[in-house]
């Protein structure tokens, strides 16, 4: 059983990847500070698999205590890196941040790749290496412009370090760049569990109809779109998860056509962020208590992907909709709610 190591994997995305992995067939473990997370989506994936995760609370901005893994498992056959910031609006605001955090634990990663000779890294890259493009649907060919942000720009020096890195490597690189994930596990034990005020849409969304959040803000509806608000694709993260587990298999399979392979992860389908609130209400069967506002310094007006590489490629293929991502996070958000209730009434009983 091949051993990976998933970096962030307490996270939203790293934990329903984590479920994808066991599910077919990995032996996982995680390394999470828990800076911007719990161990409460780990425990979530312990309790639908059964199994024990270890999870190295290391920062891998600590190049020794990143090593120390390394030593520790000499059987690690691949690595797929999550652990990163990744909020758009965050990053204008604190680049260095951004600029320590996700560049720094990659730098440290591929160090031990290259010592310890790791065979296969899959890197979390996003659709803001496009910035904003000049044609959508983008392709995995279509040019990168400036990013828009700093986060962004993390994600594109990323991918060049990653691309220049490989020239001199024997390991096997995949980057998967995500467009919106979104969502939650069918079985309400996982979830996007924001360490503070979410910044994303969808738990934005879930957040304001639960009451955590008094109104929704839609940061502007004065774009060139169908309605005037920004277009994005959103994914749900167990089609996400799963195509990280098909991006190992392929690379365990020595299928990939050269040692940096690249990958849209969308559905190919835009819509609005207007179009997501709608969605949202008639799905959970609420109205949702928003306004417009100003733009948001950072965002990008339109993108959606064109998949059919991941599809052609991975036998990828997105199988939730828009619909499917509403209601699993309200179910997500309306779980946690009654939980946080339990805890604050008393009445839960720790077993
Ligand atoms: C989406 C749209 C906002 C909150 C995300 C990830 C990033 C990357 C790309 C993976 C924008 C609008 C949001 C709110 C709003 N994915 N919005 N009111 O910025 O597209 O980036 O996808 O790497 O990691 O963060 O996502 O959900 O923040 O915003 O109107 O309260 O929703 O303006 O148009 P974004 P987002």
């Amino acid at each position: 059983m091949k051993k990976i190591l998933v970096t962030g994997g307490c996270g939203y995305i790293g934990s329903h990847t984590l479920l994808d992995l066991i599910d077919n067939g990995y032996e996982v473990i995680s390394v999470d500070n828990n800076s911007r997370s719990s161990t409460r989506l780990l425990e979530g994936v312990e309790k639908i698999t059964g199994k024990k995760i270890k999870n190295y609370k290391v920062d891998l901005c600590d190049f020794d205590d990143t090593h120390a893994i390394f030593a520790e498992n000499d059987d690690i056959a691949g690595i797929i890196h999550f652990a990163a910031y990744k909020a758009v609006g965050e990053s204008v605001e604190k680049p260095l941040l951004y600029y320590h955090n996700n560049l720094i634990s990659l730098i440290n990663l591929l160090k031990c790749v290259d010592e310890y000779q790791i065979p296969y890294f899959v890197f979390s890259s996003s659709c803001t290496v496009y910035g904003s493009p000049a044609n959508i649907p983008v392709t995995e060919e279509t040019p990168k412009q400036p990013a828009e942000s700093p986060y962004g720009y993390t994600k594109q020096v990323g991918e060049d370090m990653i691309t220049e890195f490989a020239k001199t490597s024997k390991t096997q690189f995949v980057l998967l760049r995500y467009f919106n994930p979104a969502g939650a596990h069918p079985s309400g034990l996982l979830g996007e569990y924001p360490f503070d005020r979410p910044q994303n849409l969808t738990p934005v969304i879930t957040q304001t109809a639960i009451g955590k959040i008094p109104q929704l803000t839609v940061f502007g509806s004065d774009y060139n779109t169908r309605d005037g608000s920004c277009l994005r694709d959103f994914v749900h993260v167990c089609d996400l998860a799963h195509a990280h587990t098909l991006a190992l298999n392929q690379l365990v399979a020595k299928k990939n056509k050269t040692n940096v392979e690249v990958f849209n992860l969308g559905t190919g389908e835009g819509i609005t962020v207007l179009e997501a609130i709608k969605a949202f209400e008639r799905v959970a069967g609420v109205s949702l208590n928003y306004t417009i506002g100003p733009r948001r310094p950072g965002d990008i007006m339109a993108i959606y992907a064109n998949n059919d590489k991941a599809i052609r490629e991975l036998d990828w293929k997105p199988r939730y909709s828009l619909d499917d991502i509403m209601a699993t996070a309200w179910q997500w958000e309306q779980n946690l709610y009654s939980d946080e209730k339990m805890f604050s009434s008393g009445n839960f009983k720790l077993n």
